[in-house]
């Protein structure tokens, strides 16, 4: 039982510590009631002491006295003096609190479709407390003239932090000067297609598959997007070579979506390629924090400075409805950066910035990433067993980093037919590798193995595995032999 308790269970109570203290009375008695409710708290289930419970979610004793009481109250939970606390076995279905379940349709017209897209972190887990105070002590600190139109690089405290954090965590060669603080990658790719553009440069390669958002902004700048095939070692870098462009966009830490990391040979390549085309490749480190199997690979760009821009955000690390990046453009092309960045929208917003700045210089940030990181670590290990469970002759991949995974079935266009029944029949969205491919590359063939992408992070390990269990049921069910049934 303390299994299901440490992984499912966990999941769903985890974002009570990150909440405002105000409302984390309420959540964590909805959390429990939707952890018995779902299962991942199956009846018999020890339940934690309210001592360890109260440390392990960084709340008070109290609140999670008062929440065993409430569900004792309610019979989701039973408890003997001095014995302990268990999950009851229920003898009536317990009703659905008001106001207190979370979104969704109710339990009587079925379970609510579960979307594995990628990309995705889990914003339940978003450091509610540890931003508020930095805001609150930034609000508190900033002076009138703070107010006013921002430094179009970003706020020096900011950038200052950030150069620290990039030598630190990802192993970038930069001083605070040479970035430039923007809202998110995209606005960095743009900004850079926008410099390219004005230098002349009418073509630039993408990784295919890749993000296709990506293509359609530098599309948006007057450049072309030439599609290079990824292998298993990364950008094909002879087939780059042999095309117009001498501007590569790249996902070398974790390519999306197909989740490699580029291995050091092709790195040396790709370096190689840029140095002889006197090109440039554009690193996109969208979520290279996240690394389980050892340390994260330092970036590209602290081999390269010259020949190499890096851009990252906080958009996988925090959220992405922040809407905070930077970029790191090789000193040739900064000043035309900054002056595009100025005359796109004379900045960030400055408290934002502050705040960010204050996390990061106040640990806060380093110890969400460290939670974080144990999180989607649990939950990758829980999708690729569920995988392993419902669907044994699927290939797992791309699993070492990030927040998803591709995974491999086989059997051609029938199994391929089945599955996206099945997903439609269990209301699991899935999504195929194939709508990741550039619009202007050749279509694949039609009888390799059907690769999807799935995104894991934004789900609790318990919501994992119902989602690949539903999944599975819904295959089953489409099957001649079920249908006969
Ligand atoms: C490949 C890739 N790069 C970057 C991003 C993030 O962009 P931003 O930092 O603008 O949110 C995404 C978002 O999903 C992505 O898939």
């Amino acid at each position: 039982m303390d299994v299901s308790w440490t992984t499912a269970a966990w999941e769903l109570l985890l974002p009570v510590g990150a909440a405002p203290a105000r409302g984390r009375g309420r959540l964590l008695r909805a959390a429990l009631r939707e952890a018995v409710r779902g299962g991942s708290l199956p009846p018999g289930t020890r339940m934690p002491s309210s001592r360890d419970l109260a440390r392990d979610l960084g709340v008070s004793r109290g609140l999670v006295t008062e929440a065993y009481a409430q569900l004792h109250a309610e019979g989701y939970l039973v408890s003997r003096q001095g014995a302990g606390t268990w999950v009851a076995t229920p003898r009536v279905r317990p009703r659905p609190h008001p106001g207190e379940t979370p979104a969704g349709p109710p339990p009587t017209t079925g379970p609510p479709p579960v979307d594995l897209r990628p990309g995705l972190p889990d914003l339940r887990l978003f450091p509610r407390t540890a931003w508020a105070a930095a805001q609150r002590r930034v609000l508190d600190r900033l002076v009138h003239q703070h107010l006013g139109y921002p430094d179009p690089r970003g706020l020096p405290e900011l950038r200052a932090a950030l150069a620290d954090l990039l030598v630190r965590r990802r192993g970038v060669a930069v001083r605070p000067d040479d970035l430039v603080v923007c809202s998110g990658v995209a606005q960095a790719l743009a900004l850079l297609a926008r410099v390219l553009r004005d230098r002349g440069h009418r073509a630039v390669a993408v990784e295919d598959p890749g993000s296709p958002p990506e293509h359609g902004l530098l599309a948006l700048a007057g450049l072309r997007t030439v599609p290079v095939p990824v292998h298993h070692d990364g950008i094909d870098v002879a087939a780059l070579a042999a095309g117009p462009a001498r501007v590569a966009v790249v996902t070398p830490a974790h390519q999306f979506p197909t989740g490699i990391a580029y291995p050091p040979p092709a790195r040396a390549a790709l370096l190689d390629w840029a140095r002889a085309r006197a090109g440039l490749v554009v690193e996109d480190d969208y979520d290279g924090d996240f690394r389980y199997d050892r340390e994260p690979v330092g970036a590209l760009q602290g081999l390269d400075p010259e020949h190499v821009a890096y851009t990252g955000s906080v958009s996988k690390s925090l959220a992405p409805g922040l809407r905070l990046g930077w970029l790191v453009a090789p000193p040739d092309l900064r000043e035309e950066v900054v002056a595009v960045k100025r005359l796109t929208d004379l900045g960030n917003p400055v408290p934002d910035q502050a705040a960010l700045a204050d996390l990061i210089r106040g640990g806060g940030y380093d110890r969400h990433l460290r939670r974080c990181q144990r999180a989607y670590r649990q939950r990758r290990d829980v999708l690729v067993a569920a995988l392993e469970r419902h669907f044994p002759d699927a290939r797992v991949s791309g699993v070492a980093a990030g927040l998803h995974a591709v995974v491999e079935f086989p059997g051609g266009p029938t199994r391929r037919a089945a599955m996206l029944d099945g997903a439609a029949r269990s209301g699991v969205r899935l999504h195929p590798l194939a709508d990741y491919r550039h619009a202007g590359a050749p279509p694949p063939g039609d009888d390799g193995p059907w690769r999807v992408v799935l995104g894991y992070a934004h789900l609790t390990p318990g919501e994992i595995e119902r989602a690949v269990r539903r999944l599975a049921h819904g295959v089953l069910a489409g099957r001649p032999s079920a249908a006969r049934r």
